[in-house]
């Protein structure tokens, strides 16, 4: 059967739309962290930067987690920052093949810099904060992800066509090792 799949990623780098793909293409139900957050709390996630806090988002981060882990047929979109807490890697293993979409930098920023949804980005120098974000966390996104997926030259449906191909490989060769051992 084929597994859940989990996006991990910056912000910009496609998640939810090439969730969107994925889900289309394998009959998979789409989540997204993000989404369920916004109607668990009937807030936006800016509002709840600034009125709860970003720890308080971590924490719901985890709770949504914790509420997904044991669905199957399932692709999972996930907020940027979900990768922070060791726990929630923990529990992104636990839902599925986790894939790391990726792109070059200025393409990343080029994608959200028209929209002020990123309470991370609401800063003086929107561009240098999200350059450093950026450095801080590609290894942290290096050692969550099985695989790493770039979009920079791939559409949305070419780029989901890839992680579905992808996530067959690693989902096999994990049972072969689990079956073997
Ligand atoms: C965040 C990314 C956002 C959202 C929140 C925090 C982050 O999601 O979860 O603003 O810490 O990188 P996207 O990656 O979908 O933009």
């Amino acid at each position: 059967m084929l597994p859940n799949i989990v996006l991990i990623g910056f912000m910009g780098s496609g998640k939810t739309s090439v969730g969107r793909h994925l889900s289309a293409l394998t009959g998979h139900r789409f989540l997204d962290t993000d989404q369920i957050i916004r109607e668990k709390t009937k807030m936006e996630i800016t509002e709840i930067f600034s009125t709860l806090g970003e720890e308080a988002f971590r924490k719901l981060e985890t709770e949504v987690l914790n509420e997904i882990v044991g669905t199957c047929g399932i692709i999972l979109a996930t907020g940027g920052g979900i990768v922070l807490r060791e726990q929630n890697r923990q529990l992104l293993h636990q839902i599925g093949i986790v894939i790391w979409l990726d792109a070059q930098e200025e393409v990343l920023f080029q994608r959200i810099s028209h929209n002020r949804k990123r309470p991370l980005l609401l800063t003086e120098n929107p561009r240098a904060t999200f350059h450093n974000l950026f450095l801080q966390r590609l290894p942290i996104y290096q050692k969550t992800a099985h695989t790493r997926i770039d979009s920079t030259h791939l559409t949305h449906l070419e780029t989901a066509k890839k992680i579905l191909t992808a996530a067959i490989k690693i989902s096999k060769n994990l049972y072969n090792r689990s079956s073997n051992s």
